[in-house]
């Protein structure tokens, strides 16, 4: 399917971005109606799902990609192979902000993807302009869940090196808190709390079907 969606280019200027449901419609600011749109085409061939750390993209992703006989990605599981590191030595080692390079490089690559049901990292879409790139090639998805949710399934788990502080329930409300703006800028957001992976994934792959109805 291709969609046309129209980018205020001041908004874009002034840090506001634009979702989904703005798509194709003239953006007003202070009262001002702007003259001048530019067209970004999408051109939807891939599902992408992201959210917050604990929220299930991998699960969900997995049963996503048996339901829509696509091939399965994790961004974490590719950078891990590019690097031959694991995500917290990368982090200790080469820093937080080279691993972001390394995400916005395969938001990049993903343009030229299709067929994939993508789960990224909890960050990457909370970072730079992956998550405008992102939707360009694929449908975006975000899973939700609460702060005491998420610690409560990360709370036994030490991979995850954002998450290794003392107090690791404020450290979640506080990153989500800041990344939230962005999350709500996928096409859906779906709650993950109380519902089975089956029925997410169910959920998710009738939306994602919508858009390839021509
Ligand atoms: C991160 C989430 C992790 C991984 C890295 C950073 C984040 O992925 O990319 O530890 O910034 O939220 P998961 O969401 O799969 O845990």
């Amino acid at each position: 399917m291709r969609e046309v969606k129209r980018i205020n280019p001041d908004c874009r200027r002034g840090g506001v971005r634009i979702g989904a449901s703005q798509a194709n419609s003239r953006v007003t600011h202070k009262n001002h109606r702007y003259a001048f749109d530019v067209i970004v085409a999408r051109d939807i061939k891939n599902l992408a799902l992201v959210g917050f750390m604990g929220v299930g993209k991998s699960s969900v992703g997995r049963q996503l990609a048996q339901d829509l006989e696509f091939e399965f990605v994790d961004t974490d599981e590719m950078i891990e192979l590019e690097t031959g590191m694991k995500i917290p030595e990368i982090f200790a080692g080469a820093g937080e902000d080279a691993f972001r390079k390394l995400e916005a490089k395969l938001v990049a690559d993903s343009r030229a993807w299709s067929n994939k049901v993508i789960a990224t990292g909890g960050g990457l879409a909370a970072h730079g302009n992956n998550l405008e790139v992102l939707k360009e090639g694929s449908f975006v998805a975000c899973l939700w869940a609460s702060p005491e949710t998420i610690h409560d399934r990360t709370k036994h788990q030490t991979h995850r090196p954002l998450l290794r502080a003392d107090d690791p329930l404020g450290k979640i409300r506080a990153l989500l808190e800041s990344r939230e703006s962005f999350y709500k800028q996928a096409d859906v957001l779906v709650s993950t709390e109380q519902r089975s992976v089956r029925e997410i994934a169910g959920n998710i792959a009738h939306q994602f079907r919508e858009t390839q109805r021509v």
